[in-house]
């Protein structure tokens, strides 16, 4: 079948780095109704009741600090300390015993933590994300550090490099859509490599990334490929039942145990399937995320499905 691709997916990406846009969205008040089916809330109260729901389901999470493409140091520390402070607050949560896996994680995106800021914002970004490592490490949850869009792939692989010195299991992001994946993917799917293999969600130009559906569907089979028949620990982030099924023949035919790969998607998408794959003995995480600067994030999933900008557009009329 052919596949689905949203025509205004360019405008919308573009839309979702415009500030003047995002102010005009956040003015219409739409946290509530339309906001909350992606993001359970902005509060640091709201993800840890998200986060215990999805542990007594019997799923994990990976709850991300919602901001990005920071422009000031201080926006970075208090990125910190909300990381910090979640950290803390998770101490008080009942985690599920008898798995070999962690069940809580965060997602750091190197952009709020100051990597984009001119001179030594790679710099930055990595003392920021080590004093997040050191807590985390303490807690007995794992760490992971977002892909953003392809001019940060090289730095944002250096720093994982880095953190991987004294946090080993510090995990990272490919994406499908890029030409440089694959190989990417092989140098990353050594013993204790933690990688978490998506499609990618950023507009990217021809010169880097693939650009039809068909065309990065296969780029992700292949890179699902090699990490599954490499030593490391694959994340299978999709809602694509094609590549949902194509990860469960790999994992059954390679001898995979259950503790060693895991699925993963987006709260708030796909429920039912999150559900089933943890009937059918997978392990699920699921990508929460939280805060007031939800804009980015939401116009990327507005980007991804037609029907997910219907859903905004009915919301909007019925108002
Ligand atoms: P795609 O969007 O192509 O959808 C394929 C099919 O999935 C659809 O045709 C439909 O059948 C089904 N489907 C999708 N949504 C559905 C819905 N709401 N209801 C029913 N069926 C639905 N990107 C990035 O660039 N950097 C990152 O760090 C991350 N991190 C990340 C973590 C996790 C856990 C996930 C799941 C995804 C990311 N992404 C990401 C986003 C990713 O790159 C990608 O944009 C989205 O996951 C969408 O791609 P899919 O693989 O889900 O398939």
């Amino acid at each position: 079948p052919a596949v689905l691709v949203n025509p205004l997916r360019p405008a919308l990406l573009a839309a979702a780095r415009s500030p003047r846009l995002e102010r005009t969205v956040s003015r219409l008040g739409l946290t509530r109704r339309v906001v909350d089916r992606f993001v359970p809330g902005e509060s640091e109260a709201s993800v840890v009741a998200a986060a215990e729901e999805l542990l007594a389901s019997g799923r994990f999470v990976s709850v991300d600090h919602l901001g990005e493409d920071t422009t000031d140091a201080a926006q970075a520390d208090a990125t910190v300390a909300a990381y910090l402070s979640l950290l803390r607050a998770w101490a008080d949560l009942p985690v599920p015993a008898g798995t070999a896996v962690p069940a809580l994680e965060v997602s750091l995106k190197l952009s709020a933590l100051g990597q984009s800021l001119p001179g030594d914002g790679e710099a930055v970004a990595l003392a920021n994300a080590r004093t997040i490592c050191r807590a985390a490490d303490a807690a007995g949850v794992w760490v992971n550090v977002d892909a953003e869009d392809h001019t940060t792939t090289d730095s944002t692989l250096a720093v994982v490099r880095a953190l991987r010195e004294d946090h080993p299991t510090v995990a990272t992001v490919l994406q499908a859509y890029l030409h440089r994946t694959e190989d990417d993917c092989r140098a990353l799917s050594g013993p204790g490599s933690r990688v978490r293999l998506c499609k990618g969600a950023y507009a990217e130009p021809a010169s880097v990334a693939f650009q039809s559906g068909e065309e990065v569907d296969a780029s992700y089979r292949r890179c699902l490929e090699v990490l599954v028949r490499g030593q490391g620990y694959p994340m299978v982030a999709s809602h694509d039942p094609a590549m949902i099924s194509a990860a469960e023949a790999l994992v059954a035919g390679t001898g995979r145990g259950a503790d060693d790969y895991e699925f993963q998607m987006l709260y708030g998408i796909r429920d039912a399937e999150q559900r089933r794959l943890v009937v059918q003995g997978h392990h699920v995480r699921v990508y929460t995320p939280y805060g007031d600067q939800w804009y980015g994030y939401f116009m990327r999933r507005l980007a991804e499905r037609p029907a997910n900008l219907a859903f905004f557009l009915r919301s909007l009329v019925s108002r």
